[in-house]
């Protein structure tokens, strides 16, 4: 589609890059997905119940552990595991705030208080080190988030958790497919979480799961999903009784539907297909940036296995003559569609008006500089070509 020779930028009037807008992280829809989705509304079962039951065995399969339980979302699979792990109020939980305010809303949702360690420059993943000085003797879990896909150091951040007692939840809404030192991201900490929502490589819309090897919490788990009701809707519906409940603690209503398991499910079959394909179009646009001065990838982890859930890469102002926002309305109006992963969830209104985090110098440099550019397995190389034609040629109109 690219191939205009129009050198001025969109926004000046002259022809975009692209006659029509290329998505930023559009969903793989494909007749596996439709056949499934329509074969569970033909069942006439749409809430939790096989379709559900068979995500979690096969995701507990694929990730080499005894339990995966379904959830609503990642953000109710990061509560669960808060309440499941039995942080409350008075608790401390070390994160990253280079995340999405999900993360840090399932913390504060428990009534424990979020700390924020600042993160690797490189990787914009929690830096070890900083989260041991975050430590204090009310911290009770660390939070990881394996931003971009990216994994974080686990084997540092598991000795830190191990030396203070510390509960270990990851947020792995980006990592389907990450390992760190050939252990599968799932397979490490106490919980983790992951997510089905659209833009993610397991969409189903909207949906979570958490991964455990303690069949304590798996249960606690299943519990809380439902209310703390100690009978599931499928399983009643399929006993001849009247089906008498109990509640043995007021649980949330976070169950995952069949439906989103059922868009979800074909997609297990293609995780790494997929993913091999991104790693392409991931190598593709690391050639294409690499003679553009000022812009550059973020670092990608030597430790482990990257799941290339986003590009994102860096803008310094003063070598690609424009700031990221510039960047940004530049691009999208040569069509290109970017995303911003992420603003410091600590500069943004409630959490500044509300907690108080010293300064995270990394954290916020990179707020100010990230950009992530279209990528997603449904692209094709040629989308690539044309974001990078389009990142050129803004690069062109704007460097000194
Ligand atoms: C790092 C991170 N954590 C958690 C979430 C929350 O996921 P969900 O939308 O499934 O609740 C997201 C969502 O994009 C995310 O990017």
């Amino acid at each position: 589609m690219s191939g205009s020779t129009d050198t001025r930028l969109a926004l000046d009037g002259g022809t975009p890059v692209r006659a029509t807008m290329l998505d930023f992280s559009p969903p793989v829809i494909g007749e596996e997905e439709v056949e499934s989705v329509v074969a569970t509304l033909r069942s006439g079962w749409l809430t939790s119940g096989p379709r559900t039951a068979e995500l979690e065995e096969r995701f507990a399969a694929r990730t080499g552990v005894p339990h995966a339980v379904a959830t609503s979302s990642c953000t109710e699979a990061l509560h669960l595991s808060l309440v499941a792990a039995g942080i409350g109020p008075g608790d401390e939980v070390v994160t990253s705030s280079f995340t999405w305010p999900a993360t840090v809303n399932a913390i504060l949702h428990t009534g424990a208080t979020p700390v924020f360690a600042d993160v690797d420059p490189d990787t914009l993943d929690l830096d070890p080190d900083a989260v041991q000085r975050a430590i204090t003797p009310q911290t009770r879990a660390l939070l990881p988030v394996h931003f971009a896909g990216g994994p974080c150091d686990m084997d540092a951040l598991c000795r830190i958790a191990a030396t203070h007692g510390l509960c270990v939840i990851e947020d792995a809404a980006h990592a389907v497919e990450a390992d760190v030192r050939g252990r599968k991201v799932g397979a490490i900490g106490d919980f983790t979480c992951f997510s089905l929502y659209a833009t993610k490589s397991l969409a189903g819309g909207e949906g979570g799961i958490v991964t455990t090897s303690s069949d304590e919490s798996a249960e606690r788990l299943r519990l809380l999903r439902a209310h703390g009701i100690t009978r599931d809707p499928w399983k009643r519906a399929r006993t001849r009784t009247l089906g008498h409940y109990d509640v043995v603690e007021p649980g949330f209503k976070a169950n995952l539907a069949d439906l989103q398991a059922a868009a979800a499910l074909p997609k297990l079959d293609r995780l790494e297909a997929f993913h091999a394909h991104r790693a392409e179009l991931v190598a593709r646009y690391d050639d294409g940036l690499a003679p553009l001065a000022g812009i550059e990838p973020i670092g990608r982890p030597d430790y482990g296995r990257h799941a290339h859930h986003l590009y994102v890469v860096r803008i310094d102002p003063d070598l690609a003559g424009a700031d990221r926002d510039a960047y940004a309305a530049a691009l999208i109006a040569e069509n290109v569609a970017t995303g911003l992963h992420f603003l410091p969830v600590h500069t943004l209104t409630w959490y500044r008006e509300h907690l108080s985090v010293p300064p995270l110098p990394v954290t916020e440099r990179a707020g100010d500089q990230v950009l992530s550019l279209p990528l997603a397995a449904a692209h094709t190389d040629a989308d690539i070509d044309d974001a990078l034609a389009a990142v050129r040629k803004v690069h062109a109109a704007c460097s000194p």
